[in-house]
């Protein structure tokens, strides 16, 4: 049995929709409390036909709210309040329906205006019959709610209500309940306290006139989710990033921006003198053109350009990895398309890191989404992490874990 003591004096806002699997919720406001959890639920007024409000008060003590009045008081229920008075809002069960007002903002009943409203964390138990979730719609709209920053719990596979076979079925309960007490567990972690922590991130851009370059199309978002979960659990991060588009405020993080791999290199073996652990999550250029043009390169003129000589870029995993100190930690990442593992643990011993983490190159995953699948290996091969699709912020955590552990 999982430990839940964590939750004892949340706020917890517990969303119902229209679903079969409603009558689960029942056991789900039980468990909240008996955690010692304070829950307020709301549901849809389609909610309403699959179990009694009245079930729902009794257990969690409050009165259900579906409406944005009390009908006979004439008291509004302000959404606003909610919203900031939840620690997490959970939506279990999740219909088709809500889940696709949630991603589109539709805020036609108190659930989804509540949702917009909500600043605290947000989880989704999604369960539907097995065709409306392979919908595309479906998945399309669970992509736009994790790039939100809200978690999904990934129903299960088994028989659904339809006596159908496939995945679409809440998740239990007790998982579920598992699932926010392990977010609370996380979230007050502070094992990096007095730690440094470097991540280097992004792309690098290798210039070959003054306004073009040869770049990758790393978006940075897996570094700077790392530097941000590691600022979280107490470390003082530098993050060397190259040109991204993404930005952090969170504090504790010191950003240096760079661009050329020769730019990154410099920042990090100066940095690296006093981190602790080192995270190589950036996309270098492995090579730049030999000679730059100060001038625009022109089309017409005869001096245009028929080829690019390239250069190869220093290594700057490999640097440290050949400055590395006894303690030091220091992590790199891989991205293949071939022979993923065996290129991989060769990756480990070529730059001395203690471990690397493997990305997916598989359709949809990696580059530029909010989310992706990873495995970490150590320096004997052994797996670390294999971890399921995952919203990149939720893996940050995942690796750090690994890291803190190895
Ligand atoms: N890396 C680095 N400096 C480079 C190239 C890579 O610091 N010039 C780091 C990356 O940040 C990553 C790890 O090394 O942590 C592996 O990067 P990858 O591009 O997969 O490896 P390469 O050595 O460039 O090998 P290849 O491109 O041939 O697969």
């Amino acid at each position: 049995m999982h430990d839940t003591s964590i939750l004892a004096g949340k706020h917890i806002i517990l969303g119902i929709t229209g679903g079969i699997a409603a009558y689960k919720s029942a056991s789900l406001v039980r468990l909240f409390v008996k955690a010692g959890a304070e829950v307020q639920v709301i549901m849809t007024p389609n909610a309403r036909q699959f179990i009694a409000p009245v079930t729902m008060s009794t257990l969690s003590g409050k009165p259900v709210i579906t409406e944005f009045f009390t009908a006979n008081s004439g008291e509004w229920h302000s959404h606003v309040d909610l919203g900031l008075w939840a620690d997490a809002m959970v939506i279990a069960p999740a219909t088709a329906s809500t889940i696709g007002k949630m991603a589109g903002g539709v805020a036609d009943n108190m659930l989804v205006t509540t949702y917009l409203s909500a600043k605290c964390p947000v989880f989704v138990a999604p369960a539907m019959d097995l065709d409306m979730m392979a919908h595309p719609s479906t998945t399309r709209n669970i992509e736009y709610l994790r790039s939100y920053g809200n978690h999904i719990i990934e129903p299960a596979a088994g028989e659904l209500a339809s006596h159908l076979i496939g995945k679409g079925r809440m998740e239990e309960p007790e998982n579920i309940v598992a699932v926010l007490a392990d977010f609370f567990a996380r979230a007050s972690k502070r094992d990096l306290d007095g730690k440094h922590v470097m991540v280097t991130a992004g792309p690098t851009h290798e210039p070959i006139d003054p306004v073009r370059y040869i770049a990758n199309s790393s978006s940075g978002k897996m570094g700077y989710a790392l530097a941000e979960k590691a600022a979280r659990r107490g470390a003082r991060v530098t993050l060397i990033s190259g040109p991204v588009n993404i930005s952090t405020s969170v504090p504790g993080i010191d950003v240096i921006h760079v661009t050329t791999a020769r730019d990154m290199l410099e920042a990090a073996i100066a940095t690296f003198k006093t981190a602790d652990i080192a995270i190589m999550a950036a996309a270098v250029a492995d090579y730049r053109p030999e000679v730059y043009h100060d001038h625009k390169i022109k089309r017409e003129s005869d001096s245009g350009l028929q080829e690019i000589t390239l250069v190869k870029n220093p290594d700057i995993a490999a640097s440290l990895g050949k400055a590395k100190h006894h303690g030091q930690k220091l992590i790199g990442f891989a991205l293949e398309t071939d022979n993923e593992q065996a290129n991989a643990l060769s990756k480990i011993h070529r730059k001395n890191l203690d471990a690397i983490v493997l990305n997916s190159l598989r359709q949809g995953e990696c580059f530029g989404v909010d989310t992706n699948i990873v495995k970490v290996f150590d320096r004997d091969g052994n797996i670390l992490l294999d971890s399921p699709l995952k919203a990149k912020s939720d893996l940050a955590d995942d690796i750090l874990d690994v890291i803190s552990s190895i």
